[in-house]
């Protein structure tokens, strides 16, 4: 069963008031599924990720780093396929102009009994006709033709009109691993198998955005691809799967809310697919994809590039193209599964209810809050904010009643508020109220580094 305290609306609200994330451009009346990350969310996006490339680059002995250009040569796009085929098809609806996906359609009226993705457009148009699928938005049943609609944004570069060239914004960060795997191994000297990683925007002009920061038309992806010899890619496409799940785990993940879904079609080069799905709000849906992409991509590269991408075994000189197994997953996407999952509702003895996020505290916006417990404590409450801030983003809050500012730092899952009191002055000591269990204990100042420290780390 999904996190019951939560909604789309509720959370959505509860973002746009905290400070988490905002409608984008919203002062012009807003852009259509673009949002803009406030003070609390760009912390809470940075944790994540962090903890993502602590988890798949900083403690894998073979995996590298890169950040790759956004703009890339439109050949690329050619050799990895997108231009001919990353498209979704669309039909538009005659009487309210609204623009729907056939595969949604047909998905949403089945109630998910049929699988689109088997499907070629002719039979998604006859599936629609034959079942008088109505459009969702008006009722009536007027459809346009099945078009097939490219995702990939275009721009152009080139001073002069006469000049332009015509490129296109990323819609994946993949393809700027595949295109510096011989960069980087030789400048790492790695041996396969060995990995690279980024973290960056993609864009897609998506037919059907929605359900908040779940699927927009620019996001950001953290994605790994693991290169292997042909035999050995079983084994890792398997650890691949196993290592993504552990990951959400670690972070605090119910094991119900998550579950593996096999890819019905897979890609004519593909051997294996895989996504792992989170119940949110909306039901389950796709939070990373595991693709075992064979060596299509690095030989597509080579063939279109005309530059070898042959890796040559140091052991037994074998010359041959890595296979490819392919981790991927939408920092945004991920953001609100962990939004979805740490939200709650409690009531409390005395009847009120507190909204509190239960972040792991490795993702917390802020790892604690100093409260002065009145207002004469501020000189030495702010002395130890500063001091707790050289190691943590720590917050400070001296307004209100210390029961109305321990609520707003649930609200933005502050793991830990410290209150500076009267006894501070004398012995040197605070008090430490827990997120969670609301208990309290007291310690020493010169303690709180150490405690924060192994208490917050991921
Ligand atoms: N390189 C493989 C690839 O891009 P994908 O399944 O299209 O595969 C990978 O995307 C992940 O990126 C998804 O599992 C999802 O987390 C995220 N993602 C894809 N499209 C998105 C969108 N429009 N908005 C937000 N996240 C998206």
């Amino acid at each position: 069963m999904a996190n019951q305290a939560v909604t789309m609306d509720k959370l959505v609200a509860l973002c746009k008031a905290r400070g988490i994330i905002f409608p984008g451009s919203e002062i012009y009346g807003g852009m259509g599924n673009t949002w803009d990350y406030g003070p609390v969310g760009v912390e809470i996006k940075n944790n994540i990720k962090r903890a993502w490339w602590k988890r798949f680059v900083q403690e894998s002995e073979n995996s590298f780093g890169i950040d790759a250009a956004i703009l890339m040569n439109s050949r690329v796009w050619e050799a990895s396929g997108h231009t001919t085929s990353f498209s979704d098809p669309k039909m538009d609806c005659k009487a309210c102009k609204t623009r729907h996906r056939a595969d949604n359609l047909i998905e949403a009226h089945s109630k998910g009994k049929v699988n689109p993705d088997l499907m070629s457009n002719a039979e998604m148009e006859a599936y629609i006709q034959e079942h008088h699928v109505c459009c969702p938005n008006c009722g009536n049943f007027d459809w346009t033709p099945i078009r097939t609609f490219n995702l990939m944004f275009e721009t152009s570069r080139g001073v002069t009109d006469e000049n332009q060239n015509r490129i296109y914004l990323r819609p994946e960060t993949a393809q700027g691993e595949f295109v510096n795997f011989a960069n980087v191994q030789r400048t790492t000297r790695a041996k396969v198998p060995f990995g690279i990683a980024q973290i960056g925007k993609a864009f897609r002009n998506e037919i059907t955005p929605g359900n908040f920061i779940f699927r927009t038309i620019e996001f950001e992806q953290m994605e790994h691809q693991w290169f292997c010899k042909e035999g050995t890619d079983g084994q890792y496409y398997n650890e691949f799967k196993e290592k993504a799940f552990r990951f959400l785990l670690d972070l605090g993940f119910k094991e119900e809310h998550l579950r593996f879904k096999d890819h019905d079609k897979l890609a004519h080069y593909a051997r294996a697919a895989c996504d792992i799905q989170y119940l949110y709000p909306m039901g389950w849906s796709e939070l990373n994809g595991i693709h075992n992409r064979t060596d299509y991509d690095l030989s597509r590269h080579q063939e279109y590039s005309g530059k070898s991408l042959t890796y040559v075994d140091p052991m037994d000189g074998s010359r041959y193209i890595p296979y490819v197994i392919e981790y991927s997953i939408g920092a945004d996407r991920l953001m609100l599964a962990v939004l979805c999952e740490a939200y709650d509702e409690e009531t409390l003895e005395n009847g009120e209810v507190r909204n509190v996020m239960h972040f792991h505290p490795a993702l917390a916006a802020y790892k604690a809050a100093v409260l002065p417990l009145q207002k004469n404590l501020a000189p030495q409450a702010k002395e130890l904010a500063a001091a707790l801030r050289k190691r943590f983003p720590v917050m400070y809050d001296e307004a209100g009643s210390i029961g109305k500012r321990y609520r707003r730092q649930d609200e933005i899952g502050t793991p830990y508020c410290i209150t500076v009191d009267f006894d501070t002055l004398t012995d040197g000591t605070v008090t430490v109220r827990d997120r969670d269990s609301m208990e309290q204990i007291r310690l020493p100042m010169d303690s709180l580094a150490a405690y924060l420290t192994e208490k917050c780390s991921f």
